[in-house]
């Protein structure tokens, strides 16, 4: 596996709205169409939270997070309307990379970029909803299943085959390995 190498590949930098074209492209290359969110929707969470949204390795990766409230959940393409006045986590929405550079370390280096801007904040917890069979690559980074009562009307937007989960990162406890990373 090749690493991630920041001068040739280029760093994780904040995304722009010029860079929803390069969104919308890794999008039909990452994820099964069921799965594909609109530019609106990716828009409105641009707007919303610029400050949690990421492009990775020369415009071939992105990241959205927003501050957002557990119990809430997101649903797969649908308008947040607007952020919660007391969020208790930092969602991690939607991470892709190109499949042409996938196993390049920019997923990982993505996800240390979300987690570290999380502790920065000030949350305790990171959540996202795990789809396409990558729970495992996310309990790489701590994240582990939620259990029982999740929300069932929200995960079934992502479509009753891809069960999709949800899965959260408490950050009071962080792993030696993301110590070392970030
Ligand atoms: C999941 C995804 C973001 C990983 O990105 P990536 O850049 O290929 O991952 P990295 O190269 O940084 O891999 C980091 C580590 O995770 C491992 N890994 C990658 N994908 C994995 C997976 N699906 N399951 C388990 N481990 C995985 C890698 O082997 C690597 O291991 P190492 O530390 O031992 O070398 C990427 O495969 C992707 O975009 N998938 C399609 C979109 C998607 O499903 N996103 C997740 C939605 S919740």
């Amino acid at each position: 596996m090749t690493p991630f190498d920041y001068n040739t590949a280029g760093a994780i930098r904040p995304m722009l709205p010029d860079d929803l074209d390069a969104v919308l492209r890794i999008q039909i290359l990452a994820y099964k169409p069921h799965l594909h969110e609109s530019r609106t929707t990716f828009a409105e969470k641009l707007g919303l939270f610029p400050g949690g949204c990421w492009i990775g390795g020369r415009s071939v990766a992105y990241l959205f997070s927003f501050p957002w409230l557990q119990e809430l959940g997101v649903g797969l393409n649908a308008p947040l309307g607007r952020l919660p006045a007391t969020p208790d986590c930092l969602y991690m929405h939607d991470m892709a990379v190109d499949p042409a550079f996938h196993g390049c370390g920019i997923g990982r280096a993505l996800a240390h970029t979300a987690l570290a801007s999380a502790k920065r904040m000030g949350f305790h917890r990171v959540m996202l909803t795990a789809v396409q069979e990558s729970t495992g690559f996310w309990s790489r980074f701590g994240f582990k299943v939620v259990s029982g009562n999740s929300n069932r009307t929200l995960l079934r937007t992502y479509g009753d085959e891809e069960r999709a989960c949800l899965m959260i990162r408490d950050i009071t406890a962080p792993d030696v390995r993301l110590l070392r990373e970030v």
